[in-house]
């Protein structure tokens, strides 16, 4: 097949909106004729998937028409989905696998921000606007938001090391990062964490996209690992990473104004029918279940909508704001807390209750790798 293709489907490089029209209007065969839905007209999961379509869409309408919400909601591929459906095949980060400590606590840095340096930060940071920040992609029925993140995190920073903006694969993360503790799941398509990929990269280097395609976004599976040194040149190397201390706000601003993009881990499972706006649908008071990885690619104020951070998402560019959300940032360091029972040392089943912080839990796992450079 022409590689053209294949690159832009995989890249999700389709600038079309969701629809943005009264969505009172808007009828379920619309909806899959936009998004593309193979259903047979009239068969069983025709209907069984326009019940939960109007439901939602119901649902959606009732909400934007609430006064005073800093965000709406809109229709886009997940609409047809069950929660169920949504967690399994969107995600990619199983809580209960991620909290592998003896591991993950090698390398956390504790950044020493002072009162000073805090109140010298700039009120508004976009990596996008550096030219550092690649166009968003679309991961598909593959759990690989940690391969998305991981590999969209490392060509900002080979681009704000050597000016050239790359794009790298993520079928290499996807089919070649071990995961024999089972961090953030049993690894590729059903889940790992950044550290993971950061650690994989230091040893093996990473590829080009276009040596090493993307295409579990159809199969939804996991392919053996081709990646061949001599054949898929690397294209850059790096010698490490850091995660920030966990909940650290200030860390992340400072990292944030002064370093470059960060991989954190989020609970997206309110984010299905995000459209735009500054999101604060993430309940403090509940089970904040962290179950995603994501790219913070800077932070900004909304004069109508308060204080953001800017998050780069790996569902394609009709999700939320051309690909991005923005998540509520509160003046004051709000938490939860992360009931789903945590693995311990061993990756084997330790109910710890973890206090996560920041909307959706954004500032409790936040990492980057270092010294990333272009060697292709
Ligand atoms: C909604 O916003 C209006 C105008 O800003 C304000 O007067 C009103 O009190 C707000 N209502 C609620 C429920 O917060
Ligand atoms: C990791 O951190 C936990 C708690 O902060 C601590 O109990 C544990 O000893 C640490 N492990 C290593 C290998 O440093
Ligand atoms: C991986 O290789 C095995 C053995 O050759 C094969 O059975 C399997 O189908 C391959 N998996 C994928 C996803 O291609
Ligand atoms: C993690 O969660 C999955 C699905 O909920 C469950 O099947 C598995 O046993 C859990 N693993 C541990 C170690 O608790
Ligand atoms: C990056 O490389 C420099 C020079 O080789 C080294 O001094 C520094 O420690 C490295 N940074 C990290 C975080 O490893």
């Amino acid at each position: 097949m022409n590689k053209l293709i294949i690159l832009s489907i995989v890249l999700g490089l389709v600038f079309s909106q969701s629809y943005k029209g009264d969505l009172r209007q808007y009828t379920f065969d619309q909806y899959i004729q936009e998004f593309n839905k193979g259903y047979q007209y009239r068969s069983s999961e025709y209907f069984m998937r326009k019940a939960i379509f109007e439901q939602k869409l119901a649902e959606i309408i009732a909400f934007n028409e609430l006064p005073n919400q800093t965000y709406k909601k809109g229709v886009n591929q997940f609409t047809d989905l069950s929660a169920v459906e949504f967690k399994q095949n969107s995600l990619g980060y199983s809580k209960n696998m991620s909290n592998f400590r003896a591991f993950r606590n090698l390398s956390v840095k504790n950044l020493e921000v002072t009162e000073q340096q805090l109140q010298s930060l700039p009120v508004n940071v976009d990596w996008r606007q550096l030219g550092v920040v690649t166009p968003v992609k679309d991961q598909g029925h593959c759990g690989s938001c940690w391969a998305f993140a991981s590999t969209a995190t490392i060509e900002s920073y080979a681009a704000i090391n050597s000016g050239q903006l790359k794009t790298l694969s993520t079928q290499q993360l996807v089919d070649c990062v071990p995961n024999p503790y089972q961090c953030g799941g049993t690894g590729g398509c059903n889940g790992a964490i950044s550290e993971l990929a950061f650690n994989y990269v230091q040893l093996y280097g990473l590829t080009s996209e276009f040596k090493y395609p993307y295409q579990s976004y159809v199969s939804g599976v996991t392919g053996n690992c081709t990646f061949n040194q001599n054949k898929q040149s690397p294209e850059v190397a790096l010698d490490g990473y850091v995660k920030l201390q966990a909940n650290d706000y200030n860390a992340v601003l400072y990292a944030l104004a002064n370093i470059g993009p960060l991989a954190v881990a989020v609970d997206a499972s309110q984010w299905h029918n995000y459209q735009s706006g500054v999101f604060n649908g993430c309940d403090y008071t509940q089970n904040i279940d962290i179950n995603h990885v994501v790219v913070l690619v800077g932070y900004g104020t909304d004069s109508q909508l308060g204080d953001y951070w800017l998050v780069r998402n790996s569902w394609g560019t009709k999700f939320g704001e051309n690909g991005y959300i923005r998540l509520a940032r509160e003046s004051k360091v709000t938490c939860g807390t992360d009931y789903t029972p945590l693995d311990g040392q061993a990756c084997a089943g330790q109910n710890v209750p973890t206090k996560v912080c920041g909307q959706c839990g954004v500032a409790y796992d936040t990492a980057y790798p270092t010294n990333v450079t272009v060697i292709g």
